[in-house]
């Protein structure tokens, strides 16, 4: 079948597609998210269950909760990577945190903070606990760091703690690390307890009216904040909202970083790159 590139998507059809989602079946909001990450999400459904437009899909969806939910999950993508964005994780390793260390260790609070915003099955936070633990290492006088690792999606959360990887999701790791940081078990990778004893993992929903900052952090007060690769999902307004969110929650002269093809949301956003092109950046 042809398909309709659906010209016509317009917010009616989203307000249609919200009330539908809405008729006690899922309480996801979708009328928060992007308009054309909405359309590309749609659009790559409409092929695979060959409807020909919005308004054929809004008959299925009428008739097929299972298909509602189908949807929904498909808004809510877990991708992720260890070292994902490869510029990014060697500026935090060679400049920021080693810089950070040294600025630690002549101040009254001397642990590092850093919060993982939307960890997914936990790679991110990994990638972060291997470089703090690598960094802490070579260092004579040690010093302390914990990461607070929060998603919205308490499945994902309980598979981040759990830390199974398959070899294919350990393909950015250099053998080092994989020997140094993971134990197998037949096909599965499971990352070792003296990198987990400094994460906290727990569910927290970044639109959350009820905490300012992750209750498991208690006073938030972060050095660094990864919100990465999930600004893109949503509208400017709720951007604005996320990024209002993890601003408050930062300490003075944190760090925020994003994914690297978020750069442009930050800096409308009133922040600046601290590092040229990388995805870190700081409050103007
Ligand atoms: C594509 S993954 C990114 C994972 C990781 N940060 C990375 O860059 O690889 C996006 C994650 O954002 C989470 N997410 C989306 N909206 C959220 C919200 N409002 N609060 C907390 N987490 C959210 C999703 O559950 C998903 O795990």
């Amino acid at each position: 079948m042809k398909i309709n590139p659906d010209k016509t998507f317009t917010h009616h059809r989203i307000s249609s597609l919200k009330l539908l989602m809405d008729t006690g079946l899922n309480s996801t909001d979708i009328s928060r998210y992007d308009e054309q990450f909405l359309r590309t999400t749609l659009q790559k459904r409409f092929q695979e269950i060959q409807c020909a437009n919005t308004d054929d899909y809004l008959e299925v969806i009428k008739h097929n909760t299972e298909e509602v939910s189908f949807f929904l999950k498909s808004l809510q993508i877990g991708y992720s990577e260890f070292f994902r964005n490869s510029l990014t994780f060697a500026v935090l390793e060679k400049i920021i945190l080693p810089s950070l260390i040294q600025k630690k260790k002549v101040s009254k609070r001397k642990e590092i903070r850093i919060w993982s915003a939307a960890c997914s099955v936990g790679q991110e936070s990994y990638s972060l606990a291997m470089v703090m633990e690598e960094l802490k290492n070579g260092d004579a006088e040690k010093f302390s760091y914990r990461i607070f690792a929060t998603d919205q999606n308490e499945a994902l959360v309980n598979e981040a703690r759990k830390g199974n990887y398959s070899e294919k999701a350990l393909n950015n790791l250099s053998l080092k690390r994989v020997n140094q940081w993971f134990t197998k078990r037949g096909d599965s990778y499971t990352v070792k307890q003296e990198l987990k004893n400094n994460i906290d993992f727990s569910v927290f929903d970044l639109f959350s009216g009820q905490f300012s900052c992750p209750p498991a952090s208690i006073f938030g007060d972060f050095d660094i904040v990864v919100c990465a690769n999930l600004l893109f999902y949503y509208k400017d307004e709720f951007r604005q909202a996320i990024l209002e969110k993890t601003g408050n929650c930062m300490a003075n002269g944190g760090y925020l970083v994003s994914g690297e093809t978020e750069r442009q949301i930050l800096t409308d956003h009133n922040y600046a790159e601290a590092f040229p092109q990388s995805a870190i950046f700081r409050k103007k």
